[in-house]
């Protein structure tokens, strides 16, 4: 197995390639000042089960041409396989059609990776994973969650709740709680398709008061949803208010209102780089890695 780890993954590629003690080829990246991207092996990988890793944060498009470059060109150049790992999986929020005539953009970006052929996809809590199952290659999205929580069970915190901040969320929280201690609650959140407004009530009554609540998330991009459940717990009697999260975009000052809305501290993977990387997916990903290739043995 060689590992690639593409120009938007470089550290997380690299700890994947210590941890499975396998070699690297490293990319050679550049912009060119019209904005288009180049990249270049720096190493042969003719007949090499290739494992590229690319997260696919802002900015997305770069980030996705330069995969769809990388793709190609190690098939190009004789790979006998092309596993992608993709930790942060751009454009999946867009997995439908909510209003008629857009585009289901999701489905575009994984056409373009299945017909550049891709063997083997792995991405950690993708929006939506229900989407891989459309496409030829094989996929796996691991999660996160565990390995969030299980930081959570380390700071002793007082019976703790985990906490969706939408009913998407909530397979999350059930996984949490199972680390956590048990409880778990949610809110309903309805978010305007066109402003992007949300709004978010209490469904069901959860007990919170006196209780440290940690809020479980996939993504965090503006904040707005974090937010406004750090405060609604608060109102509600929370004690302390935490933000987990697997892909902490914290776009603008998603930040700053976050915890200027009462929340403790923001606990994010290394999916993608921020100022909240706690824990790594490293290890997950190199598990799933290793327990492929044994597969591929027997
Ligand atoms: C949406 O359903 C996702 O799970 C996140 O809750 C959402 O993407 C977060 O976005 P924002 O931080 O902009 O509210």
């Amino acid at each position: 197995m060689l590992i690639i780890p593409g120009p938007a993954s470089k550290n997380l590629g690299e700890k994947i390639a210590e941890i499975l003690h396998q070699p690297i080829v490293n990319v050679e990246s550049k912009i060119f000042p019209d904005g288009e991207c180049y990249v270049r092996l720096t190493g042969d990988v003719k007949g090499e089960r290739v494992v590229i890793v690319q997260s696919t944060y802002p900015p997305q498009n770069l980030h996705l041409v330069q995969l769809f470059l990388m793709v190609d060109t190690v098939k190009k150049l004789g790979a006998k396989e092309v596993f992608t790992v993709i930790p942060y999986m751009a454009y999946a929020r867009q997995d439908k059609v909510f209003r008629l005539y857009e585009a289901v953009s999701i489905e575009t970006i994984l056409k373009i990776l299945e017909s550049l052929g891709v063997e083997k996809l792995i991405t950690v809590n993708m929006h939506e994973p229900k989407v891989l199952q459309k496409f030829r290659f094989k996929s796996l999205n691991l999660s996160a969650v565990n390995v969030l929580a299980e930081f959570f069970l380390k700071l002793n915190l007082e019976k703790p709740v985990a906490f969706a901040p939408d009913e998407k969320a909530v397979k999350m929280v059930k996984e949490a709680s199972q680390i956590l201690g048990g409880t778990y609650g949610w809110f309903k959140k309805e978010r305007d398709r066109i402003t992007g407004e949300i709004s978010m009530r209490v469904e069901k009554k959860f007990k919170v008061e006196g209780r440290d609540v940690v809020i479980f998330d996939d993504i965090i991009s503006t904040g707005g949803t974090t937010a406004t459940a750090v405060k609604m717990l608060k109102d509600m009697g929370a004690r302390k208010v935490f933000s987990a999260c697997v892909h902490p975009l914290l776009i603008g000052n998603a930040y700053q209102r976050i915890l200027e809305n009462g929340a403790e501290q923001i606990v994010g993977t290394d999916t993608l780089p921020s100022n909240v990387e706690t824990v790594s997916v490293a290890p997950l990903i190199a598990k799933a890695l290793q327990e492929n290739d044994s597969s591929e043995k027997r």
